[in-house]
């Protein structure tokens, strides 16, 4: 289902009860690894800082808690969970949520000293062009961190497709489940994703598994010259 109007659609649906279902499918497990992961980052005072497919804008608020000396600025594509994003943002200045394609990032090269994606990059169908995207508006050494499901093979990624199943029975929203394990079945296990940012000249840094390699967080480095 990867065609760009559908996803839309599909998160506009699930916006309003987005986090609820997240807590829901990942055990609670997910604000501990969305915390967790940011700390693979250098963040210092003063740095700009994009989250891509920021949805209803987690990882913008914990990197405002890390370090609220931060500009941060969360782009997404859907309006309702952009919707949800701006009614928990409530006074926080340097956070900013905006409409944008991840294909097509409006800012100028060179813009930011961090780029965050939170379960974004395997929603995508042209999720190459994200990555150059990024290192467009990303500073040279700027730093990249992806989080996601893994997608490699393993005995706990079949229990999870599994529970994902069961859960939709208190949840009610049996294609958007579907859609997720869909989605997980055809995007890149770990290794070929670091592959493919080194083949576009991304330094790899660091990776941490979460939740029994079901979840994996890849830290890189923008090799680009200026
Ligand atoms: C699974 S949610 C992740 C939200 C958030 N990052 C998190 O960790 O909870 C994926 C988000 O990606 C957005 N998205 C998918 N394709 C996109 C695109 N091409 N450009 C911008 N946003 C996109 C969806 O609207 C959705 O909000």
């Amino acid at each position: 289902m990867k065609n760009p109007e559908d996803v839309k659609i599909l998160f506009n649906k699930l916006a309003k009860n987005y986090d609820l279902y997240n807590r829901i499918i990942s055990l609670g497990m997910q604000t501990r690894v969305k915390k967790d992961c940011l700390k693979l980052l250098n963040v210092s005072s003063g740095y700009k800082i994009l989250d891509i497919c920021t949805g209803t804008g987690d990882l913008a608020f914990y990197l405002n808690k890390i370090n609220p000396d931060t500009d941060i600025i969360g782009i997404d594509f859907s309006e309702k969970m952009l919707e949800t994003a701006n009614k928990k943002k409530k006074d926080r200045k340097n956070i900013q949520f905006l409409i944008a394609d991840g294909r097509e990032i409006p800012f100028e090269d060179n813009t930011f000293d961090i780029v965050t994606i939170g379960f974004g990059l395997r929603n995508i169908e042209n999720y190459e062009r994200v990555i150059d995207e990024i290192k467009r508006v990303l500073k040279p050494q700027g730093q990249v961190l992806n989080l996601d499901f893994s997608c490699d093979d393993g005995f706990f990624n079949s229990v999870f497709d599994m529970l994902t199943q069961i859960s939709t029975a208190f949840t009610g929203k049996k294609s958007s489940y579907d859609y997720l394990i869909e989605s997980k079945k055809n995007f890149l296990n770990t290794t070929e994703l670091i592959s493919l940012f080194r083949k576009k000249e991304y330094i790899f840094l660091r990776r941490k598994y979460y939740a029994f390699k079901v979840v994996a967080a890849e830290i890189f480095r923008n090799n680009k010259k200026i």
